[in-house]
């Protein structure tokens, strides 16, 4: 095979925005413009051109074909994006990933072509195919590709999307990222919803007297803020707003039962809750990481001081992180736990929800979630997860636009079976009669924005006795049946015909 001619170069696409791997190190904040960026394997160098174009400077690039006397420069990001994957060599392959990985300060962004991209068939040529213009591709399996970059490079490669994987050189960067992204989103309402009224009023958290407060003094605006991001008070050096506030009121002991006393103890311990699972979660994952738990001076200070809050010492958090991971293998809990969901869609055999609402879920399921997108990555594009009661698989669903379609159709699958550590993909984009989503309001809450909607539809099809019949779970039978009972439906307006 070694003697075929082959041209890789020819691979290289043409791009008028940023690749994915770029775009991906950008949106989570790793990429910015003081960080100095190598390209390895750049092809027509055009993510370089687009990120110059938006001012960043210390960016170069390398490719043996359009770049080839460029010198290799050691920079804190190097990006080898989709090179891997055009090598037919398995040697020059290493040798490719070790160099780039050298060059690395920091972090080293791979992507390769998976399985799941695969179009094209071509010529079986050593572990890869020929394309007939020449080429070479191997589509790895997400399994392979991480366990081959983990072993070369003895280095949790962490899974960002199918096929793209950030490996950084030291694990306190690693950390800091992880936490960054599996951080719970902002809580800025201070409101909450009554658990005992099922209406969606939402009762104010704060008495009058820390209402006046807020209102007057950006100072508890954002120790407030920081109290509800993370479950407990600042420390001086986290919060200048704090510190300004105790030097206000001569007394910390003041500040402190000022802002405690007058908030609502429920949602207050709500939030220590959710910070609690947050810590557990994230730790029980550690645990499968290539080394294990870290060690307590790899953590970020903020995390230290939250398990100090929370569980007292380091040994107790992974005591309890352990017990959790070793919860997920005991059916007992997990149909606890499922039972215990008042959100999402219950089968007997699976459990449906939206994403955005993972960790509003009882912890061992997040911990399933967390373990099987520690293969995957995020799929941008899921739009519903399905977790298998009865056999430890997770599924990532893709619909068509679950917002802007009544009924959308599944589009792929990827199915990862846990004890197996693999991924399947499942296509249905060719299929005629494609499975459809009904009921949308049940993978959501009300928090979604366009939960009312989606209820609403759910509401009139129940009306007209529309739903609850097996053979409307394709879209041409569906369309057949809406046609029969005499209805059509308009965006999410159900109309009689
Ligand atoms: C699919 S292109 C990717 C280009 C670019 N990274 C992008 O994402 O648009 C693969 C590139 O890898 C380059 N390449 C092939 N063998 C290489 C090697 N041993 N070291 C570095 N780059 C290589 C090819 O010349 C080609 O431009």
């Amino acid at each position: 095979m070694i003697d075929i001619n082959i041209e890789r170069h020819k691979t290289a696409i043409k791009r008028n925005k940023v690749s994915r791997p770029v775009s991906l190190l950008l949106e989570s904040n790793l990429l910015t413009q003081e960080s100095s960026f190598f390209d390895y394997g750049c092809g027509h160098g055009q993510d370089l051109t687009i990120l110059a174009k938006n001012g960043f400077s210390k960016i170069q690039g390398y490719d043996p074909y359009y770049r080839p006397d460029s010198q290799h420069i050691k920079s804190d990001i190097v990006n080898l994006g989709f090179v891997l994957n055009v090598i037919e060599k398995p040697n020059e392959r290493s040798e490719t990933l070790k160099t780039a990985y050298s060059l690395a300060n920091k972090l080293l962004c791979v992507s390769v072509m998976t399985k799941i991209q695969q179009g094209y068939e071509g010529i079986s040529l050593g572990d890869g195919v020929l394309s007939s213009r020449g080429t070479f591709q191997k589509y790895y399996e997400q399994e392979e590709i991480k366990n081959y970059l983990e072993s070369l490079l003895d280095k949790d490669a962490i899974a960002i999307a199918p096929g793209i994987f950030f490996i950084f050189r030291y694990e306190q960067d690693k950390l800091n990222y992880l936490q960054s992204r599996y951080k719970r989103p902002v809580i800025l309402d201070y409101t909450r919803i009554d658990p005992i009224s099922k209406e969606r009023t939402r009762v104010k958290v704060f008495k009058p007297k820390l209402e006046e407060l807020i209102k007057e003094s950006p100072f508890f605006e954002e120790t407030i803020s920081f109290l509800f991001n993370h479950g407990r008070l600042p420390t001086d050096l986290e919060s200048s707003s704090y510190k300004e506030l105790i030097r206000e009121f001569k007394s910390k002991t003041k500040v402190k039962s000022l802002l405690l006393e007058n908030i609502d103890q429920d949602r207050l311990e709500q939030i220590r809750q959710s910070r609690v699972t947050d810590l557990l979660v994230f730790f029980a994952l550690r645990k499968f990481d290539r080394k294990g738990f870290p060690k307590q001076s790899d953590l970020p200070e903020n995390m230290v001081l939250d398990i100090k809050e929370f569980l007292g010492t380091y040994s107790n958090c992974k005591r309890e992180a352990e017990n959790l991971l070793f919860s997920i293998g005991n059916q007992t809990v997990m149909q606890k736990s499922f039972r215990a969901c008042n959100l999402g869609k219950q089968l007997p055999d699976a459990f449906y929800i939206h994403p955005s609402l993972i960790n509003k879920l009882p912890a061992p399921i997040q911990v399933k979630v967390g373990i099987a997108k520690k293969l995957v990555g995020d799929i941008d594009e899921c739009n519903l997860l399905k977790i298998n009661k009865l056999k430890d698989k997770v599924s990532f669903l893709v619909y068509e636009d679950f917002d802007s379609i009544a009924h959308p159709a599944l589009l792929y699958t990827l199915v990862m079976d846990i004890p197996k550590n693999n991924v399947k993909f499942w296509e249905f984009r060719q299929r005629e009669n494609p499975p459809i989503l009904h009921r949308k309001d049940t993978f959501i809450d009300e928090d979604y924005p366009l939960f009312d909607k989606f209820k609403k539809l759910t509401l009139k099809e129940e009306k007209f006795g529309l739903l609850g019949h097996n053979h409307i779970g394709t879209r041409l039978n569906w369309e057949k049946f809406l046609q029969e009972e005499g209805f059509i439906i308009k965006g999410h307006q159900l109309k009689k015909l």
